[in-house]
Parts: C-alpha cells; structure tokens; sequence
C-alpha cells in the first residue's frame, strides 16, 4: 500500500497509508464507493459539506472508515481556518465537528472519532491555532493507522476460525473498503487466504444498496478469495443445503451486553443461523463498542430515503405511490452472537463481564 508522509514539527515522519481513506496534504481523498464495481474513482476535497454529503450519500461507507474520514476531514477543513486565537479556532472545530457527526446516526465510530479529536484539543495546552491544526493532523492519522493495526490483529484472531475449505457467509460489506486496512468480517478471510487455506465466500447481497454484491464481492474477487454472491433471501437454503460453516459479520455499534447493529438483514441471518446451528460471530474493534449503553434497544436505527427500495439503481421496482419503510441496521441480540472477534481476542458470552474484563480493567 502506498503511504501518505507528513513531517510533524518535533521531526518526526507520520503516516496515513491506505487508500480507500486518506488524506493528501490538506485534503480528504476517498474511493467513491458508489461507484464501484463499475468504477474505481477518487474524490478529493477540504469542504466541510462535501464531506458531510459524502458521509451521508455513502461514498465513504462502513463504520471504522466513516470515523476515519470524519477525522482525517476535519482535520483538513480545520487546516483552512484563518482563527486569530485558539479559542475562535476551537470554536470552528467543535461546531465542524457537531455537523459531521449529524450524518450518520447508527455507527458509533463517527462520534468516537471526532470526539477523540475535539476532546484532545480542548485538554491540550496549545498556544497557537497553528499548534492546534498539526495536533489534530496528527491525531486523525492515529485514528488511521490505530484502524489499520485493528484490522490485522481481528484478522489473526478471528482466523482460528477458518480451517481448510471452511464456507463463510457475510452480510454487507466489513472489508478494506469499510475500513482502513483488512476490514474486520473480511479480515480472518485475508488472513486465511494469505496462509494459502482453500476457502469459500457466500456474499449476500444486501438490499437495498448491495454493499455486499457491489463491494464485498469486488474486493475479495480482486483478492482471488472465491467468493459467491447470492440474495439475501437465499441464505436460508444455503444453510439448509449445508453449505455455509460460519457466518461473520460486521457491526455499527455493540452495547454493553453484546447486542449489536448491523446492516438490516444481519438479524435475520443470525436466527437463521441459530436454527441451523451454525457459529455466528460479529468482527469489531474498541471504536464500535459503546461504553455508555447497556443494550441495544439504546442504539439509533437510521432510516434512509424512500428511493433506495423503490427505485434502486434508477429503476422504478415498486409503484411510486407505495409506503416504504426503509430501515439501514437491525440489532442482533446478544443470545444469538456466539462469539466478537475483536484486535485483542474473541469475546464470548457472558459478553457484558467479559467486555469489561477486556476492556475495562
Ligand atoms: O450503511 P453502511 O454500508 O455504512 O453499513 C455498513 C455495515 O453495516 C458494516 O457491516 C459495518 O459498518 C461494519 S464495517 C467494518
């Protein structure tokens, strides 16, 4: 991967090394994931509204990789600011910062990320605006490359469960384009690939905007992983015809207890795969577990609009006059999760003791 160099003033080179998130000099550059599998194409800005806008349009998509470019933009936007004094200057970041994180409600990555950033610069005793700007340039690249080192340790973890011609089905997308580096639900996939065992992919679909067929099924058919799409409302006969032996996931956000959001239809698959008796596990990092709330019934669910059912991808695929309702994430509960792959181990139920022994202590 080609890495991103900034000279911090204490001498020191830091870097931003992926791709899909990144930042150039004073600049947020992303794949628009909107785009793809058609396309693969870069959008480039330092606008506060354009990244809102990208946020919310989903060109940047995925819960660790949304914190990432809501970090790594404010920080460029920030770079811009002609504050005479660290208070004005404070001031425009924390209000940049309140508009970013009113894009997206469900990933708690986006409100980790940006109030890691502004609570860092209010707890600093930095003299000058221009102290402040490198500070937060700096911070938004940890994020990054914090995410990268994530995304590796979840891979290692999370690949004792994969042995040789294991059959995996995921949901959406968890791979490098939802993140900075491996992903997470992908990650013990690449690492297993990377060890040369024979695996088999399931991709759901993932309606209604088929992050799992647009995305999931591009990156790991770019990695030669063999990978399958199907609906998502085969995955019941899949598992029926014994041809999945785990399913991995994702998440948004995971309460104190283990219960976590997800893309819609996440819920649906663990039921299926509870009645089935197959493993069912999330992959996550730190940045996706709320400390603050006990269960998922405290989780805001985003709804989005109207179209995306009805009229995905410019066709007209229901009357025009229908009610729609089109929720973005379901909550899988806890007692259906068998395990959450996280960077320092898999965390098993009793998960609210053992999330805290991790954690916590
Ligand atoms: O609406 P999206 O595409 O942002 O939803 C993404 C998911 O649900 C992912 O599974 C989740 O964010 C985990 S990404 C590592």
């Amino acid at each position: 991967m080609d890495a991103v160099r900034w000279k911090g003033s204490d001498g020191k080179i830091y870097s931003g090394f992926q791709d899909g998130v990144k930042l150039l000099p004073g600049k947020l550059r992303l794949i628009d994931q909107t785009l793809l599998p058609e396309k693969l194409e870069y959008v480039e800005t330092d606008n506060l509204e354009e990244i809102y806008s990208f946020i919310k349009r989903l060109v940047v998509r995925g819960a660790p990789a949304i914190g990432c470019a809501a970090a790594l933009g404010l920080a460029a936007v920030s770079q811009k600011s002609s504050a005479a004094d660290t208070k004005t200057f404070m001031d425009e970041v924390s209000s940049s910062a309140d508009y970013l994180a009113s894009s997206r409600p469900t990933a708690v990555n986006l409100f980790w990320a940006l109030n890691r950033c502004v609570e860092l610069l209010k707890s600093s005793k930095l003299k000058s605006p221009d102290e402040m700007k490198e500070l937060l340039i700096r911070e938004a690249l940890e994020i990054l490359s914090e995410d990268i080192e994530m995304c590796r340790a979840i891979g290692l973890n999370g690949a004792c469960l994969i042995k040789d011609d294991t059959r995996i089905l995921t949901h959406c997308n968890a791979g490098a384009l939802a993140t900075a580096d491996y992903g997470t639900a992908l990650s013990p996939i690449y690492v297993a690939h990377e060890k040369g065992l024979r695996l088999k992919v399931f991709a759901d679909e993932t309606r209604p905007l088929l992050q799992g067929a647009r995305l999931t099924a591009w990156e790991l058919d770019r990695a030669g992983v063999d990978v399958t799409v199907i609906c998502d409302n085969m995955a019941a006969f899949v598992m029926r015809k014994k041809m999945v032996d785990i399913v991995i996931t994702g998440a948004d956000r995971i309460a104190m207890n283990g219960d976590s959001a997800n893309k819609i239809g996440t819920y649906g698959l663990a039921v299926l795969a509870s009645y089935h008796k197959i493993p069912f596990y999330i992959a996550a990092p730190y940045s996706t577990i709320d400390f603050s709330i006990t269960d998922g019934s405290q989780i805001p669910i985003e709804e989005r609009d109207r179209d995306e059912v009805i009229r995905g991808f410019g066709k007209l695929t229901a009357p025009a006059s229908v009610n729609v309702f089109n929720p973005a994430f379901d909550v899988t509960p806890c007692e259906l999760i068998s395990g959450i792959i996280t960077e320092r181990g898999i965390i098993i139920p009793p998960f609210i003791e053992n999330i805290e022994n991790l954690y916590r202590k």
